[in-house]
């Protein structure tokens, strides 16, 4: 899919189907079994690092995952990540959001919003395709207890509001939105323009993503309420993540009991 593509899908209600890659071969199967963007999520710190957070990944770790994926992905979107501490500042931002453009991204990801105005503004005014994320940032987690759902009160689902009405206004492409109740989901996607993606934020999103090790069950132990194993009900990883695909299009993932 190309990056203009995208409001396409916002325009016409069909949902959009993303999934985690971090390397060739599975990122191939990803793309290959119709999956609209692959996101090299920095989770890589722990699906592949084994790390406890996201905070461990480097720029480093990040340009190799993302120059091996986007090898693989023929028709996919892909979008990398931009680790802890890569986006500090402005001219930090610009370097290395241009260095993960330079080895394959199409766009790049930052958690966050109206703290890091001045960075989406420097990014979209050097042609940088920029993906926010709101809602549960995992860059904030340091371990599990701090994995909550957030937006729950007034306070705090009224700024992820703002915040996702002013990253549109920025010009960012596409919006995750992790953790979050699912009304509030649906009224950020119904008031924006852009697409959201969500995670587990129900299905009143305009597209869903999932860290593929999850959804193929390689993920140990007890799993958040929005994962579903697509492995336990089909033969091969293809076939996983084409039921995946066909779920998120069809609005039967998630389900409301694998929503908040
Ligand atoms: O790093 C990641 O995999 C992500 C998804 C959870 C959206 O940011």
């Amino acid at each position: 899919m190309k990056h203009s593509e995208l409001s396409l899908f916002k325009e016409s209600g069909e949902k959009i189907a993303c999934l985690t890659a971090y390397d060739a071969s599975i990122a191939g199967l990803i793309d290959g079994a119709g999956v609209d963007i692959v996101l090299i999520g920095d989770s890589l710190g722990m699906v592949i690092q084994g790390g406890s957070n996201t905070r461990s990944v480097t720029m480093k770790d990040m340009l190799y995952h993302t120059s091996i994926v986007s090898k693989a992905c023929q028709s996919a979107l892909v979008i990398a990540d931009m680790p802890f501490e890569s986006y500090e500042n402005t001219e930090l931002a610009l370097t290395n959001a241009k260095q993960l453009v330079s080895v394959g991204a199409d766009m790049v990801k930052i958690e966050g919003g109206q703290e890091h105005e001045e960075i989406f503004r420097v990014l979209v005014s050097n042609d940088i395709n920029v993906c926010g994320h709101l809602g549960l940032q995992p860059q904030l987690v340091i371990d599990s207890s701090d994995y909550k759902i957030q937006g729950r009160d007034k306070g705090s689902s009224e700024l992820i509001m703002s915040d996702a009405i002013l990253l549109e206004s920025l010009g960012i492409s596409v919006l995750v939105l992790e953790c979050v109740p699912s009304d509030l989901a649906k009224n950020v996607s119904s008031k924006i323009g852009i697409p959201t993606i969500g995670i587990g934020a129900g299905n009143g999103c305009d597209g869903q993503v999932l860290v593929s090790y999850d959804m193929l069950g390689i993920t140990s132990g007890r799993q958040p309420r929005f994962v579903r194993n697509f492995m336990s009900f089909e033969d091969s990883i293809s076939l996983a993540v084409s039921a995946f695909v066909r779920e998120v299009k069809a609005g039967t993932f998630p389900s409301e009991s694998e929503s908040y």
